[in-house]
């Protein structure tokens, strides 16, 4: 008897699962568009307070703005950053300086053609060294060279522990994108939460700047 019962409930269970997914209006789309979405409510249910609790970690903890800067484009725009979030600045100095003929893009043999060619090159750095304590956010700033970030930007990603910290690229160019940067130097870095990088023009003004740092909250 009790045999026959568990029989009669599993089959009504069975038929009324059948009916609920007959019922969704996800069908007719085809279930994996559905399915993200469906999944997607009860995490954004909670998001807000889930998220809530880093923003309170992040507003306790320091900002700060690295960046290197041959010919001062990307420092002026560093600048503002630090100035809108009230962040120390710190500078990437070479150990060597870049004369105006390393900067040659035009020349085969110049210094930054050779480094921009051999990705293995780290180029050392001659700034003190940072200490990364009370740090959550650094915005990390350099000019494009031959599509992408200055080696010595490895050198310095390669050389921190960013566990805990949001680290957001940006770049100035003559008119290229910031293309694969971020995503070297986060690979490369191996550590920290990257964000989607920027470039900007070296004019952007502080009213362009923050609409963009609105945008990363
Ligand atoms: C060696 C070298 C390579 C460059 N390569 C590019 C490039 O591929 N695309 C681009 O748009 N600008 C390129 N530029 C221009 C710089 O990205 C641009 O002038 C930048 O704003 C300079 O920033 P800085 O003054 O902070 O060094 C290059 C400049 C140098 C010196």
């Amino acid at each position: 008897m009790k045999q026959v019962l568990s029989l009669l409930l599993a089959a009504l269970l069975v038929a009324s699962l059948a009916a609920c997914a007959g019922s969704s209006p996800a069908d007719p789309t085809g279930n994996t568009t559905a399915d993200p979405f469906v999944s997607a409510e009860p995490e954004s249910t909670a998001a807000p307070e889930s998220a809530a609790a880093p923003d309170t970690t992040a507003a306790a903890g320091k900002t700060l703005v690295v960046v290197f800067s041959a010919t001062g484009t990307t420092k002026g725009v560093a600048e503002k950053i630090a100035a809108i979030e009230n962040a120390d600045l710190y500078e990437i100095k070479a150990a060597q300086e870049y004369t105006a003929a390393d900067l040659d893009w035009n020349d085969q043999s110049s210094r930054t053609t050779k480094e921009q060619n051999d990705k293995t090159a780290r180029p050392a750095i001659g700034s003190e060294p940072l200490s990364l304590d009370g740090y959550t956010k650094i915005y990390i700033g350099y000019p494009i060279w031959w599509g992408e970030e200055p080696r010595i930007m490895d050198t310095f990603v390669e050389s921190y522990d960013f566990t805990g910290i949001t680290l957001i690229p940006f770049c100035t160019s003559g008119g290229s994108g910031i293309g694969r940067s971020g995503q070297n130097l986060a690979d490369n870095a191996g550590s920290g939460n990257w964000l989607n990088g920027q470039r900007f023009g070296g004019g952007v003004s502080e009213t362009e700047l923050q609409t963009w740092i609105d945008g990363l909250n």
